[in-house]
């Protein structure tokens, strides 16, 4: 029997670097579903469509082709068979993320290709819509969460990081303004189930948050 935990929760909340430590301890899979959805974003701006474009993004995302795969344990998104982790996380492919994920056409493909995922491997799966869609029935369900001035300065320090020149103000901007889409969209809009347990990490260290994951997965298997 697989386990599954599911952790759902606005940008920059912290999930995939909770996710990933806490898929190292339990020795389970980490998929981190922003990351298909921002391959396809990838995808989608490549081909010169606009955001706004939800007809164009309905007849071109079928003929994506990604898949997951991991390199020493880290999860690789593969596009068109090339690893793609590198040219994802820019403001330009966030934006259109945003905007591509609310797409009923998208949600399905990837949607299915998450769940089959998680059919026969024990997973942590981080997004918007596991604990409501892709994984109902998941044992742990997680809402993470984190004041928007936290998560702004998580990812501009992410960012800064990786040597990608950005401003504090416009991020924080950016991520109330996908919040805000991702939490009103028509398909599967983020919010927060009533089964899941809500963290809000704001003021926690990362390993309080893995601690209180783990401590709900110890419950659920007593
Ligand atoms: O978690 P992230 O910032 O990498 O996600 C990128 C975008 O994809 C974000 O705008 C929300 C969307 N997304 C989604 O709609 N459903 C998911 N399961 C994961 C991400």
């Amino acid at each position: 029997m697989s386990f599954q935990i599911a952790v759902d929760g606005p940008a920059g909340a912290g999930k995939s670097t909770i996710a990933k430590k806490v898929a190292a301890k339990l020795g389970v899979v980490y998929v981190d579903t922003g990351a298909m959805y921002r391959a396809m974003a990838l995808y989608l701006y490549r081909k010169g469509i606009s955001a706004d474009d939800q007809a164009g993004i309905s007849a071109s995302c079928n003929d994506a082709d990604i898949s997951i795969a991991y390199e020493d344990g880290k999860q690789v998104v593969l596009l068109d068979g090339q690893n793609v982790n590198d040219y994802i996380r820019t403001p330009e492919v966030s934006q259109m993320a945003s905007k591509s994920s609310a797409n009923p056409d998208v949600r399905k493909k990837l949607v299915q290709l998450q769940q089959k995922l998680a059919e026969t491997t024990s997973v942590i799966m981080d997004g918007r819509d596991i604990g409501s869609c892709v994984l109902p029935n998941a044992d742990v369900k997680v809402y993470l969460t984190a004041s928007s001035r936290v998560r702004a300065q998580r990812r501009y320090d992410e960012l800064v990081a990786s040597g990608i020149d950005c401003d504090l103000d416009q991020i924080e901007r950016e991520i109330i303004e996908r919040d805000e889409r991702d939490m009103t969209r028509e398909h599967s809009p983020l919010v927060q189930v009533p089964d899941a347990t809500l963290i809000d990490s704001s003021y926690m260290s990362v390993d309080e948050v893995v601690d209180a994951i783990i401590a709900l997965v110890s419950s659920k298997e007593e």
